[in-house]
């Protein structure tokens, strides 16, 4: 390999551009602690959201990607599965307005063609309320998995290559990049999990390859953009060395 042919590294982001990522756990956890059913875990949950996206242009946040349910969460009990959707439904609707006023981009990342014709109407319908929107890009994974979102991808480039549009050879990062559900965002720089599980749970596998983790025991329902803020002070005094040295 000559030296040009070494991948560039990514520049670091101004610090009020910044790609932050959240794997939300501990709903069901925050309920039993209280005797109370994991809904209104997530209930809270879901108010924790609004006070992030509020919070986040100020705290230099201006990609806010939020993981809300997994390829995996199927596995759940019906209720809790059909109360998720529910919850998801009814934020798109009381949203919308809050979303515009706040200069908020809403979009969607993980296979819709599991959901309910219904809830695929809604969130189509916020996407293009909130498109003209710049201020802070908001995108919720939902039926999302890492491994789900790149097999996808892996199909439309074999079915590509198959029929003469792209080469082989012409298959490399950027074009895997550009057939991922995430093509129209830059990669993470940090990704936060709360409750203290510390795993990556099939999120954003492809895009987290420099990402920065930061898992913290508070969970979903008690997190605030306060806790945020100390998180990106955390982050911010990391030294991220893309596999090169110190300069
Ligand atoms: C995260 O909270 C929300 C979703 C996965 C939908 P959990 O529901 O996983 O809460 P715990 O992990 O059981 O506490
Ligand atoms: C990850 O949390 C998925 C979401 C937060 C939506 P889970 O609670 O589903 O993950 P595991 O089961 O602990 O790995
Ligand atoms: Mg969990």
């Amino acid at each position: 390999m000559t030296l040009d042919q070494i991948p560039s590294m990514p520049s670091p982001p101004a610090a009020s551009n910044l790609h932050v990522a959240v794997i939300m756990d501990g709903n069901g956890r925050w309920a039993a602690n209280r005797g109370w059913p994991r809904l209104v875990g997530h209930r809270k949950g879901v108010e924790r959201v609004r006070g992030l996206v509020e919070a986040s242009p100020e705290l230099g946040i201006r990609y806010l990607t939020l993981y809300a349910f997994s390829t995996e969460n199927w596995k759940r009990s019906t209720e809790e599965v059909l109360g998720l959707m529910s919850l998801l439904s009814r934020y798109i609707k009381a949203e919308a307005k809050r979303l515009n006023k706040e200069g908020v981009r809403l979009r969607f990342i993980g296979d819709r063609t599991r959901l309910e014709p219904k809830l695929i109407k809604l969130m189509d319908w916020i996407e293009r309320q909130t498109e003209a929107n710049t201020r802070l890009f908001l995108t919720v994974a939902i039926n999302y998995g890492g491994r789900d979102e790149i097999t996808r991808a892996m199909r439309l480039i074999a079915s590509k290559v198959q029929k003469g549009e792209i080469l082989p050879s012409a298959v490399n990062d950027a074009l895997i990049a550009e057939h991922l559900d995430t093509s129209f965002l830059p990669d993470p720089e940090l990704i936060v999990r709360t409750s203290g599980e510390t795993r990556v749970s099939n999120f954003l596998l492809w895009q987290s390859a420099y990402s920065e983790y930061v898992f913290t025991p508070i969970l979903w329902p008690d997190f605030t953009p306060e806790n945020m803020r100390a998180i990106l002070d955390t982050f911010r005094s990391r030294e991220r060395r893309f596999g090169g040295v110190k300069t």
